[in-house]
């Protein structure tokens, strides 16, 4: 399929763009589709442009530039620029001749995100950074008009939160996409097995476990001549501020699954859980066990953990007055059986697909003029991730009324330069950690 060069009329195709958002605003019949005509879908271009370009962004670009042959990265950002030079090298040999990213579209420090969303050449920005800076990046493409696809946890406090609502808002109302990482929304095995949940095949739902129990998790040392803050982007799994802890950076997954087959946020959660392995200056806990409970009395039992040489669990169970759904993890696909033990439905599962199609999914729902905003779904999900740990941080049982809304808990830094200090890391200890 031919691409357009990088130097095909900007003014045409962000006309285009524009158009397209405003129908979908509107709420119009998509005036065409990528995936019906190819000759359609081969005469419109869509420029990525990646910030934060580490494991994930790398492969979130790969999947992009691998699910839609129309699309083409044009600019990337990474707090390190190195890295955003060596993943645009290796993306470039995956994919010859739509990797156009110059050394002078390349962009390096704590503020490299904003020239990608000011290129006006860039139609979608993708963030995979560490999550804490998620919420505001979001916002700023939002507000300049870019279309979005961020990786999940979307938020890490309750703060975070509210920015993603403002942003999920203001798309939907200009008519821009934001499409998330969740990608077990897009999975066959989990999308099939969940519409047959409620379709009724399991009865009522009346319970769920959900598990996201690993082995440890990696820890990168202070370097030599590392400010307090590259060490904690370096090292960002062990702060809060920027990973949200196990239950948002990793469980966030499952959650998001129960948030699925739940229909919406629980009413409140109760939570406890500890840390015995992690190393001294980290902040997370190795576990947290929670239950989560709805009005109508629906529940969800939640485990997450990171403990060596333990026995691992990744899978989403769903209990039904006449049946049970295993909703597995990674390639493991989906069971549900009936109280007598009869297979009812099973499918196997394809991740890699799922990875796929979240940006195929993102570029279809701009070209046929109905971008997907998918935002306040994960930010909710998110928020539930930050409720388990909140309330095992501080042993008390959490409402969603008060965590959605009254609480204002804010982790981001006060003040953040890449050469500054940052305040010293600190475990949570209930019964002494109050949270705002
Ligand atoms: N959907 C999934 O299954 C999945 C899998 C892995 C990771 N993730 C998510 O992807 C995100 C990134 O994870 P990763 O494993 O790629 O981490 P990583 O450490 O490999 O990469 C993060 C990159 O972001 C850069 N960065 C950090 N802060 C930045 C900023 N403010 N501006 C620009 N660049 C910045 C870092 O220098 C680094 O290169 C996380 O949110 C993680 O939860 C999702």
């Amino acid at each position: 399929m031919p691409i357009q060069p990088h130097a095909d009329s900007d003014a045409s195709r962000r006309a285009f763009i524009a158009a397209s958002a405003a129908v979908g605003a509107a709420g119009l019949v998509a005036p065409f589709a990528i995936g019906a005509p190819q000759a359609q879908s081969g005469t419109k271009t869509l420029n990525l442009g990646l910030v934060g370009c580490g494991g994930r962004g790398s492969g979130a670009a790969n999947d992009s530039l691998s699910a839609n042959p129309n699309v083409r990265l044009v600019a990337m950002a990474d707090v390190i620029p190195e890295k955003a030079r060596a993943a645009r090298d290796g993306l470039a040999k995956e994919h010859p001749g739509r990797v156009e990213v110059s050394d002078t579209s390349i962009y390096g420090g704590l503020d490299g995100y904003r020239q990608v969303i000011a290129d006006p050449s860039v139609d979608i920005v993708l963030f995979a950074t560490s999550p804490g800076f998620r919420p505001r990046h979001i916002a700023e493409a939002v507000a300049a008009k870019k279309h979005v696809f961020a990786e999940k946890p979307t938020c890490v406090d309750p703060a975070g939160y509210k920015i993603c609502c403002a942003a999920s808002d203001q798309a939907l109302k200009q008519g821009t996409a934001i499409v998330t990482g969740t990608q077990y929304r897009r999975q066959a095995s989990f999308v099939e097995g969940v519409k047959r949940i409620h379709d009724g095949l399991i009865g009522d739902v009346v319970d769920m476990t959900a598990r996201y129990c690993g082995g440890p998790i990696w820890y990168r040392g202070r370097e030599g001549g590392m400010s307090d803050a590259q060490y904690q982007i370096h090292n960002w799994m062990h702060f809060i501020w920027l990973s949200g802890d196990q239950p948002a950076e990793q469980a966030v997954h499952n959650l998001d699954v129960v948030h699925w087959v739940m229909g919406g946020a629980p009413d409140t959660c109760f939570a406890s859980g500890g840390r015995f392995t992690k190393p001294e200056d980290s902040e997370m806990w190795d576990s947290c066990s929670a239950t989560f409970a709805w009005k109508d009395g629906r529940q969800c039992d939640f485990k997450s953990r990171q403990l060596p040489q333990s026995a691992t669990d990744f899978d989403n169970v769903v209990y039904g007055s006449k049946g049970t759904a295993f909703l597995r993890a990674f390639n493991n696909g989906t069971q549900i059986y009936d109280r007598s033990g009869k297979e009812l439905f099973s499918m196997k599962g394809d991740i890699g697909a799922a990875y796929k199609q979240e940006h195929k999914d993102l570029v279809d729902s701009i070209l046929a003029g109905k971008p997907i905003v998918e935002l306040r779904q994960t930010a909710e999900s998110s928020l539930m991730a930050v409720m388990a740990r909140e309330s095992g941080y501080s042993g008390q049982k959490l409402t969603w009324d008060f965590i959605s809304d009254s609480s204002t808990l804010d982790l981001f830094p006060k003040e953040l330069k890449l050469d500054g200090e940052l305040p010293l890391p600190f475990v949570r200890v209930p019964g002494t950690y109050q949270m705002a």
